[in-house]
């Protein structure tokens, strides 16, 4: 199975992704790390897994369909076939959608659709919620909605600071974007048998 990974920012979720064997045995291909920031630090995770980087920033285009555009040539030259964004902090919008329907999943750190867009841990976490989350999702054109594939809640405990919730939350989110990715490889390799 031939994927990108798009992020924009540290890229814990792309090397828990990258550096599992056990995907990669199963027969995942991380083609290409797609990101809208060049000083991303993901970029120096891409680098250590030895995947290719494509680095494309909107404000180099006159508009957002054209910066999409780009991607998608670039995707179809790869024959990608999944699409996984891990922290990619853009709003998708039909030339992507359109390319890729219902092969683009997202991860996102709340309890869909409480708290969408950005800063989500930071808004559970002010909110005083006792149970916040993680929700990984097919993506529509809204901000972190479509079709849910997988929730999984986290407990805020007692003492917790929100540096503490948000480690959680991330170790959470790293086991689930693998199991996510194991159980579509599992179902791939049954439709190819
Ligand atoms: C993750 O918590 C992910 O769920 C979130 O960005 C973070 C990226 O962390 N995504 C969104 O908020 C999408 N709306 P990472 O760069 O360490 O993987």
């Amino acid at each position: 199975m031939r994927v990108a990974v798009f992020a924009s920012g540290s890229g814990s979720n792309f090397e828990a992704i990258a550096k599992s064997d056990e995907l990669r045995n199963l027969g995942l291909e991380i083609e290409l790390l797609v990101c809208d920031q060049p000083q991303a630090h993901v970029l120096k995770r891409a680098e250590k897994y030895h995947i290719p980087v494509f680095v494309n920033r909107l404000a180099d285009y006159p508009d957002r369909n054209d910066y999409e555009q780009a991607i998608v040539d670039k995707l179809k030259t790869l024959k990608i076939e999944y699409v996984l964004l891990a922290g990619y902090m853009k709003v998708v919008t039909k030339t992507l959608l359109g390319a890729y329907p219902n092969r683009i999943i997202n991860i996102h750190p709340s309890l869909l659709p409480k708290f969408s867009g950005l800063e989500a841990i930071e808004r559970a976490f002010a909110a005083g919620d006792e149970v916040t989350g993680v929700t990984i999702h097919y993506i529509d054109e809204g901000v972190d909605t479509g079709p849910v594939i997988k929730q999984c809640k986290v407990v805020r405990l007692r003492n917790d600071t929100e540096a503490n919730l948000e480690a959680r939350i991330h170790q959470t989110e790293h086991q689930m974007y693998r199991q996510v990715i194991l159980d579509l490889l599992n179902k791939n390799n049954e439709v190819a048998k």
